[in-house]
């Protein structure tokens, strides 16, 4: 990783070359982007009506807090809306949506000074997608809905794309993972219970790359980066959305990021719709993914 792309014109193709390859892209806002997270800063606005919701959090205690950011979680994910906008954005970033597979957008909340560390607010550890059952293949795209500063955005760890991390990927199964952990976030307030897939060595965060976009930047990167939340210490929430995409050509040949350190089962590629008409990708193009199991580092297929 060497490289920040900003504003790039390459295709697509080309793009996910270079992000498999450890770089990352940055595109300042455009319409599509913009039109994208003002959607979502109207939700957001709505649900907490006269109050400035980046310091909302200095108002209200945490649980009410909570009781007004939760919902708007799954409203969001499931509005109409928010599919349409997201495929706009895609189609505008080049990206064929015959053939680029996306899943939900999630809104998330990053409250400052701790106020709300768990559950809907949870402030990621270092940590790669893909010791989440995400394929090598997905790129994750963010997006800030506000203004940020360093001290409330994202950090890639870079010297961590070469090097493996001894991790609890092993013990993470994407199937147990939908079915005990994410419908409960909303309960998780002062604390988080669930088993998330962590370093499990100490780990060298700096040298560390934090990208600022205005609201609608975009911060496109591997599911293979290492990357965390910045602890919020800016004195404002930081609202963001993100989401991920895969290719399904690329799905096929099995192109992608290299995996070094995840052992993770189950895959998160049934999430995935076909941008066109949101039709779940075919499940002979998954099944080879269901049982992927890595030896020494490799990521091999079992029938
Ligand atoms: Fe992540």
């Amino acid at each position: 990783m060497n490289t920040i792309y900003v504003d790039s014109r390459v295709n697509d193709e080309r793009r996910r070359q270079l992000l498999y390859a450890g770089q990352l892209f940055t595109y300042s806002a455009r319409a599509s982007s913009s039109a994208f997270t003002e959607f979502a800063r109207q939700m957001i606005e709505e649900a907490f009506g006269s109050l400035d919701p980046v310091t909302a959090q200095y108002e209200m205690s945490v649980e009410k807090f909570v009781e007004i950011f939760a919902p708007l979680k799954p409203k969001f994910i499931h509005h109409p809306e928010s599919k349409r906008l997201i495929k706009e954005m895609l189609a505008d970033l080049g990206c064929d949506l015959e053939i680029t597979y996306l899943d939900v957008p999630r809104l998330r909340a990053v409250t400052s000074d701790g106020y709300l560390t768990s559950g809907v607010g949870y402030a990621h550890h270092p940590h790669r997608d893909t010791w989440y059952s995400a394929p090598q293949c997905q790129i994750n795209w963010w997006l800030p809905i506000y203004e940020i500063e360093s001290e409330s955005s994202m950090a890639f760890h870079p010297r961590y794309w070469t090097e493996p991390v001894k991790n609890g990927s092993r013990e993470f199964n994407y199937y147990e993972w939908n079915s005990s952990g994410r419908a409960s976030a909303a309960q998780h307030i002062k604390s988080d219970t669930r088993k998330q897939p962590k370093p499990e060595q100490p780990m060298e965060l700096d040298p560390q790359i934090r990208v600022i976009d205005g609201p609608g930047g975009i911060v496109a990167f591997s599911a293979a980066q290492m990357h965390s939340t910045v602890p919020n210490t800016s004195g404002r929430t930081r609202f963001s959305i993100d989401f991920r995409t895969v290719n399904i050509e690329d799905v096929k040949s099995g192109k992608g990021a290299p995996n070094i350190d995840s052992e993770c089962t189950g895959t998160s590629l049934r999430d995935f719709m076909r941008g066109s008409d949101l039709t779940r990708m075919p499940e002979e193009v998954v099944a080879p993914y269901d049982s992927a199991a890595v030896a020494d580092g490799v990521l091999v297929y079992q029938p």
